[in-house]
This record gives C-alpha cells, sequence and structure tokens, in this order.
C-alpha cells in the first residue's frame, strides 16, 4: 500500500525533504506550513517534475491539518533557523511552542504516524515532540546524527581521497558543540582511519564536525543548512517505509542505555516499520563515556527550558 509522508515546515530543510521524499519515492507527500501560499506554490513545482523524474506520486501543498491525515510518518521541520551569532539553544522559546503546536495537531490526524522532530534544538524539541504526543518512544525520533555524520564522512574522506561512502564513522551525542564524533570507531573499508591519518589532522577534522552547523550559517547569514539535513530526515523516513533495518544514528529516548536515562540522545539505532526497533549498546572508554555525559548534562539543561 502508498504510504503518506507529511512535511511540517515548508521551507528550506522541508522544502527539500519533500523533494527528497518523491526522487526516492517513499509514497504521497503532504507539505504543510502556517504561511498561505508557500506549500501550495513549492507542492505544485515538486509535482510538476513527476513527468521528467518519472514519478506518479501525488504531492500536495495544504495548511490545514485534515489533509496529513493516516500518514506513516510526519516530520517536523517548522520554526526558527540559525543566524550568525545565534546558537541552537537561542532557538528554544520560540521553537518549543511551534513544536508543540505542530505535534498536537498532527497526531490528532495520523495517531499511528512514527514522528522524526528536525526542529532545533534537536534534543529538546524531539523530547517536546515525545511529550506532547504521548507516543511510545520508538515512534519518536530526532534527526541530527545523520548529518553530523554525514559531515564528518566528507571530511575524512576528502582528507584521504577516498569515496565518501567508503568512510564508516559516527557521531553521537547531542546536537550542538558537545557532539561525539568517535574516531576510535571511524574506518574506510575497514582500516582504522587512526592507520592512515595523523592525531592533529583527526582532531582538526572531529573539531570541524563539530562546528559543522556554524561553519554553513556563517557563510549563508540568513539561514542554516539545509540539503543534507533535508535528505537525512528522509534517509531515516525511507529506513522506516522500507523496514530496512538501517543503523543509523538518530537522537533515541534512552532507558537505561549506556547507563543513561529519560532523555534523547544520538545513539546508533536500527530503524524499521515501528520506527526505533533497537539501539545498539556498546562498551565506551572512559573517555568517550565522560564526552558522552557532557551531552547528557547540556540537554538535560534543553530539557528543562522546555517547562515540559
Ligand atoms: P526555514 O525558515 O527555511 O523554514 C521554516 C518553516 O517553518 C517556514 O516556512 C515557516 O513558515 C514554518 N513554520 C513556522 N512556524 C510554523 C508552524 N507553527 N506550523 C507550520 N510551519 C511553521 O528554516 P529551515 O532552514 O527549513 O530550518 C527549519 C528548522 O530545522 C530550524 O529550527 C533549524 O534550526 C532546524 N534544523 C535542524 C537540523 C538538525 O540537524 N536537526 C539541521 C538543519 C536545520
Ligand atoms: C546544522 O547543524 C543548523 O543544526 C543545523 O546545520
Amino acid at each position: 500500500m502508498r504510504k503518506k509522508i507529511t512535511i511540517i515546515g515548508a521551507g528550506n530543510v522541508g522544502a527539500t525533504a519533500a523533494h527528497w521524499a518523491v526522487v526516492r519515492g517513499l509514497g504521497d507527500v503532504v507539505l504543510l506550513d502556517v504561511v498561505e501560499g508557500v506549500p501550495q506554490g513549492k507542492a505544485l513545482d515538486l509535482w510538476q517534475s513527476g513527468p521528467v523524474e518519472n514519478f506518479a506520486w501525488g504531492v500536495k501543498g495544504s495548511n490545514d491539518y485534515a489533509d496529513t491525515a493516516g500518514s506513516d510518518i510526519v516530520i517536523i521541520t517548522a520554526g526558527l533557523a540559525r543566524k550568525p551569532g545565534m546558537s541552537r539553544d537561542d532557538l528554544l522559546a520560540k521553537n518549543v511552542a511551534i513544536v508543540k503546536t505542530c505535534t498536537a495537531e498532527a497526531v490528532k490526524y495520523s495517531p499511528d504516524c512514527v514522528l522524526i522532530v528536525v526542529t532545533n534544538p534537536i534534543d529538546a524539541m524531539v523530547y517536546t515532540a515525545f511529550k506532547v504526543s504521548g507516543f511510545p518512544p520508538n515512534r519518536v525520533i530526532g534527526m541530527a546524527g545523520v548529518l553530523d555524520s554525514a559531515r564528518y564522512r566528507t571530511f575524512l574522506a576528502d582528507a584521504l581521497g577516498v569515496a565518501p561512502s567508503d568512510v564508516n564513522a559516527m557521531v553521537m551525542g547531542i546536537h550542538g558543540d558537545n557532539m561525539l564524533p568517535l574516531p576510535r570507531l571511524a574506518n574506510v573499508a575497514g582500516v582504522p582511519i587512526s592507520d592512515l591519518l595523523s592525531e592533529e589532522k583527526i582532531n582538526e577534522i572531529v573539531k570541524r564536525t563539530q562546528m559543522g552547523g556554524i561553519e554553513i550559517v556563517n557563510h549563508l547569514k540568513t539561514g542554516s543548512a539545509f540539503y543534507t539535513p533535508g535528505l537525512s530526515a528522509i534517509e531515516m523516513a525511507e529506513a522506516i517505509v522500507k523496514d530496512s533495518k538501517r543503523v543509523l544514528p538518530c537522537a533515541a529516548y534512552l532507558e537505561g542505555e549506556f547507563g543513561i536515562s529519560g532523555c534523547f540522545l544520538g545513539v546508533p539505532v536500527v530503524l524499521g516499520e515501528k520506527g526505533v526497533e533497537r539501539i545498539i549498546e556498546f562498551e565506551l572508554t572512559s573517555e568517550e563515556k565522560a564526552a558522552l555525559n557532557e551531552s547528557v548534562a547540556a540537554v538535560q539543561n534543553q530539557m528543562a527550558d522546555t517547562g515540559l
């Protein structure tokens, strides 16, 4: 049966996600925004690429949540984006109100959907969606790890002169300065990067990955990254729609894994038709554990600021 994917927020990330959803053939797409005309115009434009890209999916723009009814996946990208000088935390107060409204409306019409939250600060916004939706933890997931890991893999591939797809590397933890790119686990076709790059170069790449978002904000000046963020959300949605059991780093609700409970944090998860089917837990070194705990403290502060 055809799947239905709703994307809330028809801005840069939402429209890019809608584009990838139709190109990858995930199903019918609804693009929703508060601004009248924008989702309708973008959806119409996208729908008209069907004959060229050879797809027959419906693409509808709307300001009415009734049009999202029965969605299998709802991706929330609505909210303010970062500008130079703004941290992801600066967005919290405004975006928490937006994510609350979007979640409440979306789940009213799609009570069985999987929610993928993109709005920043992501670790607090996915917690907001979790609290407001009342969904079980497996059906509320935050997108950041796919993006951060893609940046990490790109920088490593560039330094090594190899294809990015042959670089396996993962970023865990918060989507913020305390995120945790894990050099110990990074490899090129199985060869550890520590055999291929100097410690100094690896540290430089780790730092650049942690600052990956602001590097783009400083170039753009009027907003933040959207090509890879939009695609990353669809990478997660595709794994769920196709029940492919992909292992992707996502912000998932922890209930004792890695010794952490009661918050969302970037960890490797198995994604399938139920959403998060399993969190892949593994032994961390004492330094990695300490770094992850810094992420937890930062996320807990953000969670407190949501007032939920
Ligand atoms: P944007 O400004 O281009 O688009 C945001 C859209 O949300 C606008 O079209 C706006 O009208 C809409 N919107 C605002 N309030 C709404 C509401 N109540 N209901 C429906 N729509 C509403 O911003 P962009 O670049 O698309 O970023 C969206 C969010 O995603 C930001 O919070 C940004 O920080 C976050 N982001 C998160 C990433 C991650 O890794 N988790 C990566 C990139 C962006
Ligand atoms: C990013 O990392 C702004 O969080 C967004 O690009």
